[in-house]
């Protein structure tokens, strides 16, 4: 039962969740705090929380956050997890809820979002950003290009850290540029770019730290990690105490700071993001540049004018920056001023060159941070995605001195302020419209009227500022507090010391001008603001600048920028510029807010400074958060959802409700008791202005559930198991039905793929035709020797498939041979003499083939014992009945052919009528065709021999493969088309004639020639 409903808005709190957790610590959302106008309640509330380790409260979707100063093991990956696709309310207050909450609704709402964090230095709005975007790598799908994205998003941040963090007395990793960060996910949410914006980088940190604070961190990695050989090249001692620049604040080492290890990490991290080793090179001549550049010392002429002393410096700067030493040396003890058209060289005095060294410095860092972010954006670059946005700037500030820097930050807050403002009211509005619900103005205080007082055309403070830039003449400091009294001075959130009364007069200094901001007041010194607004570099060092040979300086320092005799933008106008297009992209977006809160000054675990934090609360607005957000209604719930849970404490709506669902949840708050005031109904939600209203209801439910008894518990218990149980199915049924898409996914891009080179897309679609070949040849194996089908093989696999059916045929043949009795053999080799002799030679051949040779055709009883007896010791190998034809008159006379292991007998009842001698047998015809007529020729010299044979057998083939077998003749059966030849004794010759006819004949012809018909599909 616990749910959130999505409000235009973002996420509305769900009560019940809220209210089981009410009694732990404190409540999860101060919405729930019954006095909510208290601040002192408020701050209770974040202490009881904050000494049980909860850092986290909400306001509504607002999360506030407080600075644990310890690692606190809720940023695992089981926590991530855990808070993976959850309703925002389902589980404690946590940064991955907001995350979660903000890809999600890009992904299902599909609009760009944004995360806006903000807080005083030091309250972990870096450490939020990282972790949002840590939550994002491990939690979103990917891929192997993601995997780079991935890393150079997270890689992005050392990178930055090192240039752009330094130690601060508030914090020792303090970022000193404000930040926005595009995190792009394609339409599978994975992420695929970034985009990074930088604003207003403190570039005054190069040359000046106060007492206690550092520079950059890079100078003081490069120095301590840095190889011996690279600190050569770069003319660099490890030792930061040598450069005037990293000693301005006397700490050139923190605690808790390893700059050596750092700088290992930063370089990892510089090549993942795509620097080339020459691009590294020069960066880091840059670098080490800005050091010689401070180390760079004057000594005064009698006539005041500045001279170079250390001439070292110079020759490295030449190399380091690629520019001609003498040209440089000039330009750092000179101004050049264009009067009527005429160059004009004049010398500066010491103060003047040195404030020139410095503005040089803190021009050539400046540029090359912002040169590395647009490196860094090129890496990420990214088209078409949906996006998260992250906001991780600078809070509200404070110090003893303001100055210009104070100015511009808290100008920056009062813009977000209002952005805020604007976005929560008009999301609060339209669902009351939504709703129909008639919407009941909120007062807060509109800060327009501050942004107005400080970017107005004309009016304002930095137009006013920028006139007194631009001025010739004596403009100065005090000419600008001047002017704002002049011209602003009747504001009603602006103040001097001479305009203001005595009381606050004692607590404002005569240099100073204060502002009433939304979040309180704050005095700005003007000293320096001038300077620092002009921000200008003298020309001739912007010119030695432009003939570098350093490629990063190129394109940091351009030539048309010399060329263009308009005056550069000032500092406040292009942060007036920069932030009113921040404005625009956060306006674009769905905004979420997380709120940072430092706990104590001393950087320490457990330490709840109220003072510290009651400034903060203050100065964030958290007050005024609580107070919009409460303004109308503390909660609203869908009928339904409302319905469902608090059913069981009016007789008319439980077990269940029939009608309308608006109906029944006015019957319920009717029966309760709701006032008209405590409630309103909407359209499709209930809406209720008091959180008390709700406790009551709340526990009124708990004691109800003790009396609904045993039966009811066991219903609900069976509810609820059976409610497990079929989200488990429809896990398993969702599991198969993507696991069943992916595999037709895969499929289709495989067969896309199928005639390229094996690759990612088409091995899973190559690898299933191999194995469907494979199987389907394993059902499909030819059975018999003689079987000669085999599958068709995919391309890739015919020579396997080849070798495959040889491997096969060859076992098949193996084993058969080796099932062959010696009877069948025998058999089967009289059948290959046959094949020899007659296959495709004579047309009754293929009859004979399937039918089996016999051993003989006549056994002993059948032959006539004196023939046997005549034939002696002979042995009979074959005896089959035949047809003889006379030699004249070609009458038929019957006999028996027998086949001893000498010679071929032709016997007529108990006489031996013929012998032919193997080794006489000259040779054996036959026709082509299907008749069973053969001649045994014999040689005519033979007197012994009446002439040749013409005989006939019904099994032709077996007869004469026994006959070329027993007289070793198979070379010697000649097969006839036509007609035969053969002699009959006394020289004289007769000629058989084949053809072929409907019936057997055999008989003289009117010719003398045998004729010999055979049927077309003759016996044998
Ligand atoms: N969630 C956290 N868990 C543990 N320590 C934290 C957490 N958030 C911040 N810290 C600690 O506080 C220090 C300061 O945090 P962080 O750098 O994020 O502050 P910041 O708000 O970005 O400050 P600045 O405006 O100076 O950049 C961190 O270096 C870290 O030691
Ligand atoms: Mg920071």
């Amino acid at each position: 039962f616990l749910r959130r409903t999505l409000g235009s808005d973002g996420v509305r709190i769900t009560m019940e969740s809220a209210l089981t957790a009410r009694d732990r610590v404190g409540v999860q959302d101060f919405v729930l705090l019954e006095n909510h106008t208290s601040e002192a309640a408020f701050i209770e509330n974040l202490r009881k929380r904050f000494k049980e380790n909860l850092i986290y409260t909400y306001i509504g979707s607002v999360l506030v956050s407080v600075n644990p100063y310890k690692d606190l093991e809720i940023y695992t990956k089981n926590h991530m997890e855990r808070y993976r696709g959850i309703n925002f309310y389902e589980v404690s207050p946590h940064i991955y809820a907001v995350s979660d909450n903000s890809y999600r609704s890009m992904r299902t709402e599909r609009r760009d979002q944004c995360i806006l964090i903000s807080g005083e230095s030091g309250a972990g709005k870096t450490e939020a950003s990282k972790k949002i975007l840590q939550y994002y790598a491990v939690t979103c799908p990917a891929s192997d290009q993601v995997e780079t994205v991935k890393d150079r998003l997270l890689q992005s941040n050392p990178v930055l850290e090192a240039f752009g963090n330094a130690k601060t007395l508030r914090n020792d990793n303090s970022s000193r540029f404000g930040k926005y960060m595009d995190i792009q996910f394609d339409f599978k949410g994975a992420p695929v770019g970034g985009h990074i914006l930088n604003y207003l980088l403190e570039k005054s940190r190069v040359v000046h730290q106060n007492h206690g604070e550092r520079n950059f961190h890079i100078f003081y990695q490069l120095i301590e990690g840095g190889e011996e050989d690279l600190l050569r090249r770069l003319g660099l001692e490890r030792n930061p105490q040598q450069y005037q620049y990293l000693v301005k604040g006397n700490c050139p080492k923190v605690s808790s700071i390893n700059d050596r290890s750092d700088w290992k990490v930063v370089r990892k991290a510089l090549s993942v993001i795509g620097f080339s080793e020459d691009e590294v090179e020069e960066l880091l001549n840059i670098i080490a540049s800005v050091l010689h550049l401070g180390n760079i010392q004057y000594g005064g002429e009698d006539s005041g004018n500045a001279y170079i002393t250390t001439d070292t410096q110079i020759k490295y700067l030449a190399r380091l920056l690629g520019v001609d030493g003498l040209v440089l040396k000039e330009a750092l003890t000179h101004k050049k001023i264009i009067a009527k058209g005429e160059e004009l060289k004049s010398p500066l005095n010491l103060e003047q060159a040195s404030s020139a060294r410095d503005a040089l410095s803190k021009a050539v860092y400046g540029r090359t941070f912002t040169w590395l972010v647009n490196k860094i954006n090129v890496s990420l670059a990214y088209k078409n995605a949906s996006v998260i946005g992250l906001l991780d700037i600078y809070g509200f500030e404070v110090f003893q001195h303001n100055s210009f820097e104070q100015f511009c930050i808290n100008y920056c807050n009062e813009k977000l302020q209002q952005l805020f403002i604007e976005l929560t009211l008009k999301s609060e509005q339209d669902e009351y419209e939504a709703e129909g619900i008639t919407w009941e103005p909120v007062q807060y205080f509109n800060n327009k009227i501050i942004c107005d007082l400080v970017e107005e055309k004309f009016k304002g403070i930095i137009s006013i500022l920028d006139e007194e830039c631009l001025r010739p003449g004596d403009a100065s400091d005090i000419t600008f507090l001047e002017k704002l009294e002049n011209t602003v001075g009747g504001h009603a959130h602006l103040t001097t010391h001479k305009l203001t009364d005595g009381k606050t007069r004692k607590v404002m200094g005569r240099e100073e001008f204060r502002l009433l901001h939304y979040a309180g007041e704050v005095n700005y010194n003007v000293n320096g603001f001038l300077d620092k607004n002009n921000d200008l570099l003298f020309r001739n060092l912007k010119e030695v600048m432009c003939m570098s040979d350093n490629k990063i300086l190129t394109q940091c320092f351009d030539r048309a920028e010399l060329k263009d005799s308009r005056r550069p933008e000032t500092a406040a106008t292009q942060f007036k510029t920069s932030l009113a297009k921040l404005m625009e992209i956060l306006m674009s977006k769905e905004p979420s807010y997380v709120r940072c809160i430092k706990p104590n000054d001393a950087k320490q675990a457990g330490r709840f400074d109220e003072v510290l934090i009651r400034h903060q609360v203050k100065y964030l607005g958290l007050m005024e958060n609580l107070r919009v957000r409460r303004a109308g209604f503390a909660y609203r719930r869908h009928y339904e959802t409302f319905l469902q849970r608090y059913k069981s404490l009016c007789p008319e709506t439980w077990p269940s409700w029939q009608g309308k669902l608006a109906d029944g949840v006015s019957t319920l708050v009717k029966h309760l008791g709701y006032k008209p005031e405590e409630y309103k109904l909407g359209r499709s939600k209930i809406f209720i202005r008091f959180p008390k209203t709700l406790f009551a209801t709340e526990d009124a439910l708990e004691t109800r559930k003790h009396s609904l008894g045993e039966r009811e518990s066991h219903v609900s218990h069976a509810v609820v198991v059976q409610a497990w149980w079929k989200g488990i199915l429809a896990c398993r049924r969702a599991r198969r039905r993507r696991e069943a898409a992916n595999t037709i996914r895969r499929f289709i891009k495989g067969f896309i793929y199928r005639h390229n080179e094996r690759c990612p897309e088409n091995e899973y679609f190559l690898d299933y035709v191999r194995y469907s070949f494979l199987m389907k040849l394993r059902r499909n194996l030819p059975k018999t020797v003689l079987d000669k089908s085999w599958p068709t093989p995919p391309t890739a696999l015919i020579e396997a498939s080849e070798r495959l059916r040889k491997l096969y045929m060859q076992n098949m043949v193996w084993g058969y041979c080796k099932r062959i009795n010696p009877e069948w053999k025998h058999q089967l080799e009289q059948k290959m003499v046959a094949s020899e002799i007659f296959k495709n030679k004579k047309d009754n051949y293929p009859q004979s083939v399937p039918k089996l040779f016999v051993g003989t055709r006549l056994n002993g009883e059948e032959i006539n014992p004196k023939v046997l007896q005549s034939l002696g010791s002979e042995k009979m190998k074959y005896a089959v009945p035949v047809t003889k034809y006379d030699r004249k008159g070609y009458k038929a006379r019957p006999r028996q052919l027998l086949l001893t292991s000498n010679s071929a007998v032709i016997v007529e009842e108990a006489k031996l009528k013929q012998r032919i001698d193997y080794a006489a047998l000259k040779g054996i015809s036959v026709s082509s065709l299907s008749d069973g007529v053969f001649v045994l020729h014999v040689p005519t010299e033979d007197k012994k021999q009446k002439g040749d044979v013409v005989l006939q057998s019904d099994h032709i083939i077996e007869t004469l493969t026994k006959v070329a077998i027993c007289a070793d003749k198979v070379n010697s059966i000649n097969i006839n088309q036509g007609s035969i030849t053969f002699t009959m004794g006394q020289g004289r010759e007769g000629i058989i004639d084949f053809t072929s006819g409907s019936e057997l004949l055999v008989a003289k012809a009117k010719n003398g020639h045998l004729s010999v018909v055979s049927r077309n599909n003759g016996g044998i």
